[in-house]
């Protein structure tokens, strides 16, 4: 029998709509697309990769920020959450390439910025090392490494309003995704020693919680249970053992919907990790 995918999201249209409004979210929660720490040594059209795409938000938006010249090359496992070529501008690229391989040689020391953001439910915690190795080698020396993951094992269901909110399907999801990935918070603790480990220098680490800001609350909440409904559908699709049915989760899904609007929300910790190859 193949090996399961560690990463069980799944990769239909509605998620490569969610993954784009997470992208708007989320470049607001970080406060920037480049750290001002990496951007005030960048070159003016530099040579960016972006590990893990998805669909290609991040650099997309990006892209709007710098000069044409710039060359923007996006990577991730599956190309299944690409825009079709036709649809980005001519300096961005998507290709398929797997993080936890080591990078072809042609690519190594081609890049002034490595980007990665969310890759954490594909990864176990003797992946990270990997990851991070390959990051490096792409990495013109000096280059910068740009990594935001969240601590899904932090996600909490917290009431917005009376302490009474029904939170039953809220923390049903939560049992049933993030719960069982016990490894979830493991790069909170070992991050910043396996990046000093590979060869960078950590320059900087921020912790934003998704519920800095409370007219995000709600907003956050609809992303994170859209989320958890992916990775219940993959679970469905890849018969994962104890899953719901497609048709099981969409309602769950539509419940946790509920109590959100009723007054309950998810929190959780975002981080951004800032190191420069050595
Ligand atoms: C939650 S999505 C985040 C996408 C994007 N970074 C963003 O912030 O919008 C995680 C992405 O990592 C990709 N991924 C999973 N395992 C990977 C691997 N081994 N190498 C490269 N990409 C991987 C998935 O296919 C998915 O597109």
């Amino acid at each position: 029998m193949a090996r399961q995918e560690v990463y069980s999201l799944d990769r239909d249209a509605e998620e490569s709509d969610r993954l784009n409004y997470q992208n708007t979210f989320l470049n607001r929660l970080v406060g920037h697309l480049i750290s001002p720490a990496i951007q005030k040594n960048l070159p003016s059209a530099p040579a960016v990769a972006d590990i893990g795409t998805g669909t290609g938000a991040w650099l997309l938006t990006t892209s709007k920020e710098l000069p044409t010249q710039a060359k923007l090359h996006g990577y991730d496992i599956s190309d299944a959450q690409f825009p079709a070529p036709g649809q980005l501008p001519q300096n961005i690229t998507l290709t398929t390439l797997d993080a936890k391989a080591p990078a072809p040689v042609h690519l190594h020391g081609q890049y002034d910025l490595v980007h990665l953001r969310l890759l954490n439910a594909a990864m176990l915690p003797e992946d990270w090392f990997k990851v991070a190795t390959h990051a490096w080698s792409l990495l013109k020396p000096g280059g910068a490494l740009q990594w935001v993951e969240g601590n899904f094992r932090n996600l909490n269901v917290v009431y917005q309003s009376e302490r009474n909110t029904k939170t039953s399907a809220l923390s049903r999801g939560v049992d049933l995704t993030t719960r069982p990935r016990p490894h979830f918070d493991w790069f909170v603790d070992h991050l910043p020693d396996v990046l000093r480990s590979v060869g960078f220098e950590v320059v900087e680490q921020q912790v934003l919680s998704s519920d800095r800001l409370p007219q995000d609350r709600m907003e956050w909440s609809h992303i994170a249970t859209g989320a958890l409904h992916a990775i219940m559908r993959g679970n469905a699709r890849m018969g994962v053992e104890g899953a719901l049915t497609a048709e099981e989760a969409k309602s769950l899904a539509q419940e946790m919907r509920k109590e959100c609007d009723e007054g309950a929300y998810f929190r959780v910790d975002t981080y951004e990790f800032v190191a420069i190859k050595k």
